[in-house]
C-alpha cells in the first residue's frame, strides 16, 4: 500500500490550476449511458473512482478511453445492464448506473453499494423515487432487480435532498413519458452541471440549484460533447491546506462561486481571500482565529466534504470552535487520527469541541476516508516534523496525486509506493 511521507512546517505559495469534479464526472458519465453513440468529455481527472465508473461502463459493453483529462466514450456498443458485484463494491457511485440503465434497458441489477467510513448510505431515496416514475423493485440476497415496461413522469417529494438520489431521479425522468416535478431536490453545483449535461443531449430540464426540478421527458437523447465544472471540494481542500500552514497561493480554473461557505469560514478565521470569476488568491500570515460554530449541512451550507479538512485549521486556530456534522452519522474518523498528533477536540455524537493547539507534531497516521485523508496530508503539511499517511489509496479516490498538487506548492512531501519499489522506480 502506498504511502505520503511528509516534512511539514513549509507555508505553501505558488499557482495551481484545479482540476474537474469528481462528483459531477460520476453521474455524467453514467448518463452518457442515456444516449447511444460516441461522445467526448473534457477536464475529467484522472482518479480511482473515475477508473472505476469507466470499468463499469466497459463491462456494460461500452467502449471508453481516458487520455489526459478527456474520455472519449462510445455507449453505441453497451449490451448489459447488469452492475458487476465486484466493481460495484468498490465505489458506492455505481448507484448512479441505476436511472440512466433503467430508462435505457429497462431492467437494471446492482449489488447493494454498501456503506464506508462515514455512515450507512442508505439508498432508500433512490428506490422511492424510481418505484414512483413505475418501477418495480426486487430485492434478493445482495441484489437488487429493477424494472419498468415504462417510467412515467410524476411529483416525487425527497424526504432528505439526497444529492444520488436526485441525480438518479433527473436521470430516469429524462426519457419518462410525461413531466417530473422532484421538490425537496438537492442544490449542489454538481447537480446543475448534469441539468446542462442532459440538456445538451436534447432532455429538458430546469430548476436544478433550486430545490425543485422539472424534468419534460422525451423520446430519445441524442450524444453530445462536454466539459466538466471544477472541484470544488479540491480547491476548498487546497485552500485550507494553505491557510493551515500560513501560506501564500492563487487558484485557477476554480469556481468562487461554488465555495461561499468556506471562502466565508476562511474570512471570519482572519485569512486574506482574493476572488475574480475562476480565480481565488489565499493569503494567510498569523494564527488563524477559532470559529465559534460551523455546522454542515447540504449545499449552499458549509459541505460535509469539507468538514474533516477545515478541522485541522480549527485544532491550530486561537481559541474554541465548535463543528456540527449533520449529513452522515459516522464522519469523525480523523479525529482520533488529529488528537495522536496533538489536537485538542473532544466529540459528543455529531459536535466536535476543538480547542486550538499552537502547533501539531508529526506523526504515522492512517487514512480511513477520502476527506479524512486529505485532512490529515493537511495536518501533516502544518505540523512539527515528519508525518506518514498510510492507506493512500482512499485519497487517491478523489484527488490526482494530492502529493504533485503540493509539491508544485513548495510542500515537503513525497509518495512511498512498495510496488515502484520492486520495480526500482521509487
Ligand atoms: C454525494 O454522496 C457525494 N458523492 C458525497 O461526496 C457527498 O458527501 C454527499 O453527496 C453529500 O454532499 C458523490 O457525489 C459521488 P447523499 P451521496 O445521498 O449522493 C442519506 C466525497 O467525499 N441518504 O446526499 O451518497 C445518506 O445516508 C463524497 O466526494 C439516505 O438516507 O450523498 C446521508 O446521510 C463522500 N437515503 C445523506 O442522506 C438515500 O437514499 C446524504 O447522502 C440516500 C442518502
Amino acid at each position: 500500500m502506498d504511502k505520503l511521507v511528509i516534512e511539514g512546517g513549509t507555508p505553501l505559495s505558488g499557482t495551481i490550476r484545479i482540476h474537474g469534479a469528481k462528483n459531477a464526472a460520476l453521474p455524467i458519465l453514467a448518463a452518457s449511458m442515456l444516449a447511444e453513440g460516441k461522445m467526448q468529455l473534457r477536464n475529467v481527472p484522472r482518479l480511482l473512482d473515475i477508473d472505476v465508473m469507466l470499468g463499469i461502463l466497459a463491462r456494460l459493453g461500452c467502449k471508453a478511453v481516458h487520455l489526459g483529462d478527456v474520455v472519449t466514450i462510445d455507449t453505441g456498443s453497451a449490451d448489459s445492464s447488469h452492475v458487476p458485484e465486484d466493481l460495484m463494491k468498490q465505489m458506492r457511485s455505481s448507484i448512479f448506473l441505476m436511472g440512466p440503465l433503467l430508462a435505457r434497458f429497462g431492467e437494471v441489477c446492482i449489488y447493494q453499494p454498501g456503506g464506508c467510513a462515514i455512515g450507512e448510505r442508505k439508498i432508500d431515496l433512490h428506490l422511492k423515487g424510481l418505484e414512483a416514475l413505475g418501477a418495480k423493485i426486487e430485492e434478493k440476497d445482495q441484489q437488487i432487480w429493477c424494472r419498468a415496461s415504462k417510467l412515467v413522469g410524476t411529483d416525487i417529494h425527497l424526504d432528505f435532498p439526497s444529492v444520488g438520489a436526485t441525480e438518479n431521479i433527473m436521470m430516469a425522468a429524462a426519457l419518462a413519458e410525461g413531466t417530473t416535478i422532484l421538490s425537496n431536490a438537492a442544490r449542489e453545483p454538481e447537480i446543475q452541471d448534469l441539468q446542462n449535461f442532459l440538456n445538451a443531449m436534447g432532455a429538458s430540464v430546469i430548476g436544478a440549484g433550486t430545490d425543485t426540478i422539472t424534468i419534460r421527458g422525451v423520446k430519445r437523447l441524442q450524444p453530445c460533447d462536454y466539459e466538466i465544472i471544477p472541484d470544488r471540494i479540491v480547491a476548498g481542500t487546497a485552500l485550507i491546506a494553505v491557510a493551515a500552514t500560513r501560506g501564500t497561493v492563487t487558484l485557477t480554473h476554480c469556481n468562487p462561486a461554488h465555495l461561499v461557505a468556506l471562502l466565508h469560514v476562511l474570512r471570519r478565521a482572519g485569512i486574506q481571500i482574493g476572488a475574480t470569476n475562476d480565480i481565488i488568491t489565499i493569503i494567510s500570515s498569523g494564527r488563524p482565529k477559532a470559529v465559534e460554530r460551523i455546522v454542515t449541512s447540504p449545499y449552499p451550507s458549509f459541505p460535509t466534504d469539507l468538514q474533516s479538512q477545515i478541522m485541522v485549521l480549527l485544532a491550530l486556530a486561537d481559541g474554541l470552535s465548535l463543528m456540527k456534522e449533520t449529513v452522515f452519522e459516522g464522519r469523525f474518523k480523523h479525529v482520533d487520527e488529529l488528537v495522536r498528533m496533538g489536537a485538542d477536540i473532544s466529540v459528543d455524537l455529531n459536535s466536535a469541541y476543538i480547542r486550538g493547539v499552537p502547533r501539531l507534531y508529526g506523526a504515522t497516521v492512517e487514512a480511513t476516508d477520502l476527506r479524512a485523508g486529505a485532512a490529515l496530508v493537511i495536518a501533516g503539511l502544518a505540523a512539527q516534523g515528519k508525518t506518514i499517511v498510510e492507506q493512500v489509496h482512499h485519497i487517491d479516490r478523489g484527488y490526482d496525486r494530492i502529493e504533485m498538487m503540493f509539491q508544485r506548492l513548495g510542500g515537503a512531501m513525497h509518495r512511498e509506493s512498495p510496488a515502484l519499489k520492486q520495480l526500482d522506480l521509487a
